[in-house]
């Protein structure tokens, strides 16, 4: 477990160089990365390259004895790239061009930038591959970020045509597949399909969710290109790519493949305040985050690392992005620092060194402020380098709870929400949350992970179920919970036949004869054990057969919650307590030993540690017999973070 920061030696000067990486171990940090947007520094015309000024960065920062993580830096190619070659650039939903001046301003389909990419990340991993310190390699950088995953360029749609025409062989086939009976869009030609964006009104969901694959695949293609070429200079180097928060524009689990670290950039503040939180959770949480929030990312993220994971970024201070901007309450750098180590993160690396005085992040903190002084973050990030010597490092086995999460059923949904605010990714978090305010500990898996080892199994926001998904279910024991919507679909997009949940009737006899949205101001009370809880945004009305229990059933008495053996099924989108009630009799039907939490506080285990975690805003105190404090006691003031380990018996 160790700690690393993000620099720029580039955007100071050479002089400042020595002393900040003295600083930076004297402060505990072990890992230096740069490099990723140094593109017009290295290549400042085509073809003449100045190395110098990076050679000798990184010999400080190697002398100084930090390991050295080298990004390639095709996230920003420079402006005479861009001259030559305009094509290169993405083309929006509007049609128009991206223009230079930012930063993402590439066409994943664009085959000239590619070759260009490969070019210059070809002639880092040449220069730095096997340097002595040079460590771990990242490749680019946030991939999609700014909204930079799809693009409808010519190119792109010529891709795409060749994309379909390999996927379905033939027009008719497409159109069989797709439904063109439908509105007359019946194709006799791959050149004739366009990408999905300029049409009337909208376009075909199926068209949509193709495109969506495409545009995955397309990520997937240029992060293999650039792995193949970087492993070839960079031998036993691990390769990693930094993933963002919550975000589905492309297949993680396929992109993850081509690298061995899956790590990702954390900045909860921001996260909070950008995603569909209500307003009393934005208030509530604003200079923490969401208590689940890092922790489902740590969750899903560990899930497609073939090597430990990393936090590649994490939050130092007010970030500069979000609408509103706060700052962290004292405590929090710290205490997502070692929440990131208590779901299993190797590293984590702070973003940035020192906050810079110009350009679009002058007002996004880093451990130092532009002045060079130690900010708060820096401050909690030394407090962590001395703890961690105190925390022996332990395996992170697999958890017992699963939930099923999948790229092509988000981006179904998200092409078909139904209602407005049926965000699936919501729901997923959502089905989280439930299951973390027990205190359980999870791993968030793809469709297709065996699942014979889980206790209990939950498929939220999951319209798409393969008969290798259904085999996993029928093959384990767990105890499984199907939100609704579980199987809705067939591929590519029609409704499943005989109704939802389509192949899941193999796990529970039920029909879902109607579903209705609803806008946000309908509750609809749902009865459960002498309790009422309420429905939102969705409702079912489902038809069970015989075998099946109806556990709780809506004013109406249409069943809510159906189960049938180990299944259970929810007919609409639950209120927290409600999801939460269901979780805690799933968990306690799968022998686990949930234990409802006061809010903000959360339980996680590593190996024999216990680590608990507080992001409420007061004391809390927590009871765990046999253990030993290493960190903190059962005492923990607000925003605390403590760490025991388990006493073996003598
Ligand atoms: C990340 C990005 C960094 C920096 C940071 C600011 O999305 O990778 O380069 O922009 O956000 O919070």
């Amino acid at each position: 477990m160790r700690l690393g920061v993000c620099y720029y030696p580039e955007q100071w000067p050479e002089t400042m160089w020595a002393r900040d990486a003295q600083r930076m171990r004297e402060l505990g940090i072990v890992q230096v990365r740069i490099g990723e947007f140094c593109w017009s520094r290295i290549e400042p015309q085509p073809g003449v390259f100045d190395w110098t000024w990076l050679d000798r960065a990184v010999d400080v920062l190697a002398r100084a004895g930090l390991d050295i993580v080298m990004c390639t830096p095709t996230a920003t190619p420079p402006s005479w790239l861009v001259r030559a070659d305009p094509d290169m650039l993405a083309v929006g939903a509007d049609g128009r061009r991206r223009g230079f001046g930012s930063r993402r301003h590439y066409d994943f389909s664009s085959p000239s930038y590619l070759q260009q990419a490969l070019r210059i990340t070809r002639a880092f991993a040449q220069r730095y591959g096997r340097h002595a310190a040079v460590r771990a390699w990242q490749i680019d950088n946030e991939y999609g970020c700014h909204d930079t995953v799809l693009s409808y360029s010519p190119q792109a749609t010529r891709r795409f045509q060749a994309w379909l025409r390999q996927r379905y062989g033939s027009c008719t086939a497409l159109n069989e597949a797709w439904g063109n009976v439908f509105w007359s869009h019946d194709y006799s030609s791959f050149d004739d399909i366009a990408t999905p964006n300029a049409t009337v009104t909208e376009p075909n969901p199926a068209h949509m969710l193709d495109f969506r694959r495409f545009a995955s695949s397309e990520v997937q293609h240029f992060n293999r290109v650039m792995c193949s070429a970087v492993r070839e200079h960079a031998p036993g180097r691990p390769l990693l790519h930094n993933f963002m928060q919550f975000f589905t524009g492309f297949d993680h689990h396929a992109v993850a493949d081509d690298l061995d670290i899956a790590s990702w950039d954390s900045y909860p503040l921001g996260g909070l305040e950008m995603f569909w939180f209500d307003e009393a959770d934005k208030a509530r949480w604003h200079d923490t985050g969401h208590p689940d929030f890092a922790a489902f990312h740590h969750d899903l993220y560990r899930g497609m690392s073939r090597l430990p994971f990393w936090v590649m970024e994490q939050q130092p201070g007010p970030v500069n992005w979000a609408h509103w901007n706060p700052a962290p309450a004292p405590g929090m750098v710290r205490l997502w620092s070692w929440e990131a180590f208590a779901h299993g993160a190797e590293v984590v690396s702070y973003f940035r060194w020192r906050q810079a005085p110009f350009g679009q992040e002058q007002m996004h903190a880093g451990l130092r402020t532009p002045d060079d002084v130690l900010d708060v973050g820096g401050s909690e990030a030394q407090q962590v380098a001395q703890e961690l010597q105190r925390v022996p490092v332990q395996p992170t086995r697999a958890a017992a709870t699963a939930v099923v999460f999948d790229y092509e059923g988000q981006w179904l949904l998200e092409a078909q929400p139904q209602g407005r605010d049926c965000t699936p990714l919501r729901v997923v978090f959502e089905a989280y949350h439930a299951l973390r305010s027990l205190g359980l500990d999870i791993d968030i898996v793809p469709a297709h992970a065996d699942l014979r080892g889980y206790a209990l199994v939950v498929l939220p926001a999951l319209p798409l179920v393969s008969s290798k998904l259904l085999a996993a279910l029928l093959a384990t024991p767990a105890q499984i919970v199907l939100y609704a919507r579980a199987g809705a679909k067939q591929d590519p997009v029609t409704i499943a036949s005989g109704q939802p949940p389509g192949l899941l009737r193999a796990l529970i006899d039920l029909r879902v004869a109607r579903v209705q949205s609803l806008r946000p101001s309908v509750r609809l009370p749902v009865h459960c054990g002498g309790q009422t809880f309420a429905a939102q945004r969705w409702r079912e009305d489902v038809e069970a057969g015989l075998a099946v229990a109806v556990d709780a059933h809506f004013d109406d008495g249409m069943p809510a919650l159906l189960r049938q053996g180990r299944v259970r099924y929810l007919a609409g989108w639950f209120d927290a307590a409600l999801q939460r009630e269901v979780m805690l009799r799933a968990a306690r039907d799968a022998g686990l030993a949930p234990v409802p939490l006061p809010e903000g506080l959360r339980l996680r285990r590593r190996g024999d540690l216990l680590f608990v975690i507080n992001y409420s805003a007061h004391a809390a105190c927590v009871e765990v017999p046999q253990t030993r404090w290493l960190v903190g006691s059962a005492q923990l003031p607000a925003h605390g973070v403590a760490i025991a380990r388990h006493q073996r018996a003598p």
